[in-house]
């Protein structure tokens, strides 16, 4: 299986932030800036491995910035690390001034997706060799926080979290 790069599977996607998408003070609902993150994570998780992928969990969200109605929101998804079957992807979320037309990130997440084949059963992925600095601390990182989520999800035992236990030693 040809390995492949975080730019193979970069996704951008820009939409209007419209009225019936937000809350009670007029910024963008929460649930709904998910659900284009996770459709934005999805098709990167996709394009790194050209298989059928799903959500397998949301690991890290920070709703850092309120996001105004009528804001441009710009949403870009990278997967940062493939393992056997699972692919972390982060998701980076700018908004852009009307004016200046300057982006201010107001979000950033990080999504685990497995590619599984037409019965749902895990497959594996390509191999995902990081090129810039930002891609390769992301990468290096990546199984601390796979670990984490597993702990989290009672997959997997806190004693057998070895990265995860080296950042306490
Ligand atoms: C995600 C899913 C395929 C995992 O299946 P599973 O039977 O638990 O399979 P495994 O235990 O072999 O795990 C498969 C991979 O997912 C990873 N994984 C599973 N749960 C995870 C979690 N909570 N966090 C991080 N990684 C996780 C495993 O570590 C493994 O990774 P690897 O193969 O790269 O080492 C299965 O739980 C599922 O289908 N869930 C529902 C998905 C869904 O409906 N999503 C929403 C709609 S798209």
């Amino acid at each position: 299986m040809q390995s492949k790069h975080p730019i193979d599977s970069i996704t951008t996607l820009t939409d209007l932030v419209l009225p019936g998408e937000t809350n009670p003070l007029d910024n963008l609902f929460g649930g709904e800036l998910l659900a284009r993150m996770d459709r934005a994570s999805s098709i990167a998780a996709r394009r790194h491995c050209n298989r059928i992928v799903v959500t397998a969990s949301v690991n890290h969200v920070v709703f850092s910035k309120a996001v105004p109605v009528g804001s441009v929101l710009t949403i870009e998804a990278k997967v940062s690390r493939a393992f056997k079957s699972s692919m972390e992807i982060f998701v980076d979320v700018w908004m852009e001034d009307r004016e200046s037309g300057e982006r201010t990130k107001v979000n950033e997440g990080i999504y685990t997706f497995v590619a599984v084949d037409r019965t749902g059963a895990p497959v594996r992925v390509p191999e995902l060799i990081p090129q810039t600095d930002l891609e390769k601390e992301r990468y290096a990182g990546a199984l601390r926080r796979k670990q984490l989520s597993l702990v989290l999800s009672k997959k997997m035992d806190p004693h057998d979290a070895t990265e995860l236990k080296a950042l306490f030693t």
